[in-house]
């Protein structure tokens, strides 16, 4: 069993969750895959430097905020109430329907400035904002359709200039999301669309001009508000065809960005020239070389739906920062503002609690690397499977490790009684302190060949996970039954 086996369906294409393997050294970006994928194979760590903000960053605001937020998860008449940005193809409402929810749309406490604060106290460095979504209305200013917030809207302000400025003030990187989806765009055809949908379905739609249109629209995200950190692709999956990346132009639309700002990452899901990879929802069994970013609603949906108070807790989000950074990625949480422009109160309190842990242990999270170790993150299964027919993984919960030059850092989501054992680790141990503890008391600590044994106070010094800092002297070189691991087949299938 390789301990560091990655869980994520590679080289299957699927289209729920397919991460490919980086495509390492190859002299220029690849061409997009042949065979249908909603992802694309990831190639900019062929240059590290690209994505050296993005590694650094580690953790993000993702905003989806749209018209959808007037209906707010239920469409008027109907029973169902678990909608939210997908409320106009799953309530099956016509484009005449929907275009009325613009001339509604006025969110005036609406405030930037505020939105950047909320992700900035939480620890996040990055926000990426819904410029459009399936939906086809634009939340900024564009000039290629009048279906869009200043020209339909009594709001007439544009919120993505607003925030790219709060960013720019506050030191967060601007990021746009951009849906490859549109349900509304006439020359959008319904085809290829999510279950063929389409408001107004245009037999006679030539995807070629919408192509045009949707590098028209990149254009003005990319010249209208200064430096863009990441063009955030979505919905590109429903173009369900072989020929993919060529019916949307995809490489013209790569190489547009490329010329515009060269320093902008590209996410997986246009289909060419991905930066990093985007599971969804889910985080990866293991450990990879592949830069990646897990996407993940604070609740059960992204856009605002009032029905859906199943929240995260602040220690579930701790931990999966952990886990996350443990195995090289970054993650992207979410937050559904409502149609009068405010982030849910359950959002902020529990960003708030985040906050407070980031604060405390910024230095095992920014930057920070990947575990040494790999046994901790959990194990395969001997028989059950996962639905795609690869062993089940099955996480463990004890501890994860991250670490900067000289330091390791144990997030311990368990509090162990007495003692905590690190097997492997027999590396001399200068010093072993909690990052909570604001004296930095050195702890107890024995080593033998076999590992680190260190001893605890009763009681955690911490309310949500606490973070051990070990300052070690050399590099961790852990020992398996079977030697050493070998970290070279971390992006194994
Ligand atoms: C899914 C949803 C979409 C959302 C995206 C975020 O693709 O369908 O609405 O924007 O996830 O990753």
């Amino acid at each position: 069993m390789n301990p560091f086996r990655y869980l994520s369906g590679l080289g299957l294409g699927s289209v729920l969750f397919c991460f490919q393997p980086a495509i390492i050294g190859a002299p220029n970006p690849v061409a997009a895959p042949t065979q249908f994928s909603e992802r694309a194979p990831v190639i900019g760590q062929q240059d590290p430097k690209r994505l050296a903000w993005f590694k650094e960053a580690r953790l993000g605001m993702f905003i989806h905020w749209g018209l959808y937020a007037i209906p707010a998860g239920q469409w008027p008449g109907q029973e169902a109430k678990n909608y939210a940005e997908w409320i106009m193809k799953q309530a099956n409402v016509p484009s005449s329907e929907y275009e009325k929810l613009a001339p509604q749309f006025n969110p005036v406490k609406f405030n930037a400035r505020e939105w950047v604060a909320v992700a900035k106290a939480a620890g996040m460095k990055y926000l990426v904002i819904t410029a459009k979504h399936h939906d086809g209305f634009s939340m900024y200013a564009t000039k290629q359709s009048s279906y869009n917030i200043i020209d339909a809207t009594p709001f007439k302000r544009d919120p993505v200039k607003e925030l790219s400025e709060a960013c720019r003030e506050a030191g967060i990187v601007f990021c746009i999301y951009y849906s490859i989806a549109d349900w509304h765009h006439p020359e959008s055809p319904a085809q290829y669309s999510q279950g063929g949908f389409h408001g107004a379905p245009n037999p006679n739609a030539d995807v070629t001009k919408y192509d045009a249109y949707m590098r028209a629209q990149v254009r003005e995200l990319l010249t209208q508000y200064g430096p863009v950190g990441i063009v955030w692709f979505d919905g590109g999956g429903a173009f369900r065809t072989e020929n993919r990346a060529e019916l949307l132009q995809a490489d013209q639309m790569a190489a547009m960005i490329h010329q515009l700002q060269p320093a902008t990452l590209i996410n997986n899901r246009l289909g060419a020239a991905a930066d990093y990879g985007t599971p969804e929802q889910r985080i990866p069994g293991g450990k990879t070389d592949e830069a990646f970013e897990v996407c993940m609603t604070l609740n059960k949906h992204w856009g605002y739906n009032k029905f859906d108070q199943d929240w995260k807790s602040p220690a579930l989000v701790v931990r999966n920062i952990a886990d996350i950074v443990s195995k090289g990625g970054n993650y992207l949480l979410n937050v559904g503002p409502t149609a009068e422009g405010l982030i849910p109160s359950d959002s902020i309190r529990i960003l708030k609690e985040v906050g407070a842990w980031t604060t405390t242990n910024a230095e095992a999270i920014y930057n920070a690397g990947p575990t040494p170790f790999g046994n901790e993150l959990g194990f395969e299964e001997a028989i059950k499977k996962e639905k795609n027919g690869q062993p089940l993984w099955v996480d463990r919960n004890e501890w994860r490790c991250t670490t900067q030059p000289g330091k390791l850092y144990f997030t311990l989501l368990e509090w162990p009684k007495g003692k905590f054992t690190v097997p492997g680790l027999t590396n001399k141990v200068k010093k072993a302190y909690f990052l909570a503890d604001p004296g930095h008391v050195p702890l107890a600590v024995s080593v033998n060949a076999s590992g680190a044994t260190f001893t605890l106070p009763e009681k955690s010094p911490a309310a949500l996970a606490p973070v051990l800092c070990v300052e070690i002297e050399g590099i961790v070189k852990p020992k398996t039954a079977s030697g050493t691991l070998d970290t070279k087949k971390d992006t194994e299938s």
